[in-house]
């Protein structure tokens, strides 16, 4: 059940829920969220079982205030906590070392724990009542089946679960992509997930280089050997992960061309394409998208536009590559996860 335009007395109502072990799907600045109490352990397992989730893939913990940390997490290095003043609210995920007494299941039985304070409003808000019931951290991972595309809209979370799940609609997620990971529990810092916050302004932020383990380069190549324990099993990390239905191709510029000169569709078959350069295809069984040119507007329609190719029923979807630069790094990494899917 989408709950619109939800008001002061709709979130205490979903507080209280949260509070009682039930799942409430609700949006953030990047995605929506699936819900639960992150310390309770019956709840947080209804997550894993609406998801189709492994157990062992930890989830993120939303927070509604910095004083929260210390319920969750210990020996907090000072460059977490820059990050924390610096970035928070806001589409950053901070890997810490986890108090052995809490949100064991939320973190997947590991020695750490992801936490986040979300930008958005209703977010805030809904984190800020559940705290007075005494709900210190929602675990929420994205509020879709394990392996697909995350939702944005309240009406894709309503697509991939049962009717009676309480959903709240804030709009269209700002950002569109996950928040940035950057694991805080070791000796330095290391970014896991990219998103829209880009290595560079973390850097700069905390005056240390940030190591990067990211997909293919498992174990850390570049890091001390002393650290190079492997980070846990984590979804977001799955090289295929963030998939549509259709068969997706990353195609550099030049080969998306030359694929639609000499492509001939089969009969009935249809496929989505979804460029910057503007193509004249020869065939309306090319149904074309432009991608925008700005990375944070491209961040805020990709999940969207698979969805709506799969919905269109094509068969393929061809991307053209985005740039390498540094702001384009979130979205290279969800679509070559969401073309290493098939
Ligand atoms: O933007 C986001 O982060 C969204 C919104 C809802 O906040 N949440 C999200 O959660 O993307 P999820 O469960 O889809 O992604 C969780 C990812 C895991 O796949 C893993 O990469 C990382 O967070 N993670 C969480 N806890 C971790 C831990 N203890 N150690 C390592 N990675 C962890
Ligand atoms: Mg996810």
């Amino acid at each position: 059940m989408i709950i619109e335009h939800p008001t002061e007395r709709d979130l205490l109502e979903a507080a209280k829920l949260l509070k009682d072990g039930s799942l409430v799907a609700f949006p953030t600045e990047t995605v929506y969220g699936l819900g639960a109490d992150a310390d309770n352990s019956n709840a947080v397992q209804l997550i894993f079982e609406k998801k189709g989730r492994p157990t062992d893939h930890p989830l993120i913990v939303h927070v509604p205030d910095v004083d929260s940390v210390d319920h969750f997490a210990l020996n907090v290095p000072d460059f977490a906590k820059t990050l924390m003043a610096m970035f928070w609210p806001g589409p950053l995920t901070l890997i810490l070392q986890k108090r052995p007494d809490v949100a064991n299941a939320a973190s997947g039985h590991h020695s750490t724990i992801g936490l986040r304070i979300p930008s958005h409003p209703l977010a805030l808000e809904l984190l800020k009542l559940s705290k007075k019931l005494g709900v210190f951290g929602v675990a929420a991972p994205s509020a879709n089946r394990f392996g697909h595309v995350s939702p944005t809209q309240a009406v894709h979370v309503r697509e991939e679960f049962d009717h009676d799940l309480l959903i709240l609609n804030g709009g269209s997620c700002q950002i569109g992509i996950e928040s940035t990971i950057i694991d805080c529990s070791r000796d330095v810092p290391v970014l896991l997930r990219p998103g829209q916050l880009s290595v560079q302004e973390l850097e700069q932020a905390i005056e240390t280089p940030i190591y990067q383990q990211l997909i293919d380069q498992d174990p850390l190549e570049d890091l001390p050997t002393m650290l190079s324990s492997s980070a846990p099993n984590a979804s977001g990390r799955l090289l295929a992960h963030y998939a549509p239905k259709a068969k997706v191709c990353l195609l550099s510029p030049q080969a998306l061309g030359q694929q639609l000169n000499t492509y001939r569709p089969k009969p009935n078959e249809l496929i989505g394409i979804w460029s910057q350069n503007a193509f004249r295809p020869s065939s309306d069984q090319f149904l074309c998208e432009i991608m925008p040119s700005d990375a944070d507007l491209c961040a805020h329609e990709l999940f969207s536009t698979l969805r709506d190719f799969d919905k269109a029923q094509v068969h393929q979807i061809w991307i053209e590559h985005p740039p390498l630069s540094p702001e384009w790094q979130g979205i290279c990494d969800r679509l070559k996860r969401a073309s290493s899917a098939q």
